[in-house]
């Protein structure tokens, strides 16, 4: 019954259609034609949909496969979706879902044909969740939880641990699939600029508001809207978004109007938004709003385990975008590379391994590649500090002073704002301050 509607919904989206009634019929099949995707239930009389799965991937792993779970089924989602190369949906779906995920699937592996790759694995793809530490199957689990809900979601935990990444995976799994994902930085803009770039603006405005304006939230209507940095922002910003979360409906900065808006908000933050409420400066009550299910992703030193799968994914995608042959990491490598501490979690180890990858001329990524900081933490953490790196011939007044600890600091971070900020502990926004006033660009913009 399912089958044939579903049958129906794609024809009529000018898919070719096929359907089986059981795994063992879908496998005949799959076996005698050319299939670009396949959707396959998870309870079937019989062979189930994800043994099928199995076999249909391990004979040709191009194929995008589908896995439609219901509900209660949740570890099985978990256990598709980490495996990489499936996808899934979860039941009750709508019908916009259906034909979201479909077209995805066939988005995706017409690149891994056209570059002729006959590996037979999976292509790699920088945006899929990777990681098996029990503390990351957890996450994996309240996506799937979250996804086919209406309900806000704050994602916690460090910069760099994957809360935007963990955001679209919610988003894509959702009925919103079909709609867009909007991203905004909430720490990076100045208060008024947040507004008009949340609420949007009428012409008039202010200085420079030239025409009227759509701010995220009515761009977003259908989709998603990523707040990204939520605890950045202060207590008249606050109120602002509680009022569109409670009553759904923006008014432009400048303007009179109302508008009803439908996006579904996912917000982030590296802050203790608990902690920022005991100093009262977060609002009790917007957080209850956006907590309403909660994702914390633990930094990546307390999942070490995942390191290596985080390490071999990112040098496959960076490999293969660079056209470099590299395949694989010394065991010393590796074991370099889950003894470091990753301040900036999986995007600092993202940046290693393309920098490593682009310097390096060996088969093997071996331990002379790594950074200094990699190979030798305790002598790197000692040239870090002070009493090396400043010994000046000269007595800089402390403005200079400063400014040559701040680029110094900016240098050992690799040019990484985040991770620098991190190291002199003050926020982003600071930092790209104290740069400007030193005249050091690019900065001026978050180049996340
Ligand atoms: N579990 C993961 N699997 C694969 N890539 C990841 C994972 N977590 C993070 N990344 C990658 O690391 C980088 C930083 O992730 P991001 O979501 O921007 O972190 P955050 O928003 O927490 O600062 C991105 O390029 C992202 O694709
Ligand atoms: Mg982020």
């Amino acid at each position: 019954m399912t089958c044939r509607l579903f049958a129906e919904v794609l024809e009529n989206e000018g898919y070719h259609v096929d359907s089986a009634h059981t795994c063992e019929e879908a496998l005949d099949r799959l076996a005698q034609a050319q299939y670009q995707a396949v959707i396959l239930d998870v309870r079937m009389p019989g062979m189930n949909g994800l043994e099928a799965a199995r076999i249909a991937h391990s004979r040709d792993a191009s194929i995008p496969i589908i896995i439609m779970t219901a509900f209660g089924d949740i570890d099985t989602a978990v256990e598709a979706i980490r495996d990489g190369a499936f996808d899934f949906i979860s039941k009750p779906m709508n019908l916009d879902e259906l034909k979201g995920t479909v077209a995805r699937a066939l988005r995706q592996p017409q690149v891994a044909r056209e570059r002729g790759d006959s590996s037979g694995a999976p292509s790699p793809r920088l945006g899929t969740l990777i990681g098996n530490s029990p503390a990351i199957v957890e996450v994996y689990k309240t996506i799937a939880r979250a996804a086919p809900t209406a309900s806000t979601v704050l994602i916690t935990g460090e910069s760099g641990t994957g809360k935007e990444l963990i955001a679209r995976a919610i988003h894509e799994h959702s009925s919103r699939a079909g709609g867009s994902f909007v991203a905004v930085d909430c720490g990076a803009l100045t208060e008024s600029l947040l507004a008009s770039e949340l609420f949007g603006h009428v012409r008039g405005a202010f200085t420079g508001a030239v025409n009227d304006k759509k701010g995220v939230f009515e761009e977003a209507s259908g989709g998603t809207c990523f707040l990204d940095e939520i605890g950045d922002i202060g207590l008249s910003m606050q109120s602002k978004l509680l009022r569109v979360l409670q009553e759904h409906q923006v008014r432009r900065v400048g303007g009179q109007k109302w508008t009803k808006v439908d996006v579904r908000v996912i917000a982030a933050t590296n802050k203790d938004l608990e902690d920022l409420m005991r100093q009262r400066r977060y609002r009790e009550d917007l957080f209850y709003r956006l907590n309403v299910v909660s994702i914390h992703v633990p930094p990546l030193r307390e999942r070490r385990q995942d390191i290596p799968a985080l390490a071999r994914h990112f040098l496959a995608c960076y490999a293969q975008s660079n056209g470099k042959p590299i395949a694989s990491i010394s065991e010393g490598a590796m074991a370099l590379l889950e003894a470091y501490d990753w301040p900036g979690n999986v995007r600092e180890l993202e940046n290693t391994i393309e920098q490593v990858l682009i310097l390096s001329n060996r088969p093997a990524l071996a331990v002379e590649d790594l950074p200094a900081a990699i190979r030798d933490p305790e002598a790197a953490r000692s040239t870090r500090s002070v009493e090396q790196s400043f010994n000046f011939p000269d007595t800089p007044p402390l403005e200079e002073m400063k400014k040559r600890y701040v680029l110094h600091v900016l240098d050992t971070a690799g040019g990484n704002i985040s991770r620098a900020a991190k190291l002199l502990d003050v926020d982003r926004r600071s930092l790209y301050r104290m740069l400007a006033r030193y005249h050091v660009g690019p900065y001026s913009k978050s180049p996340e």
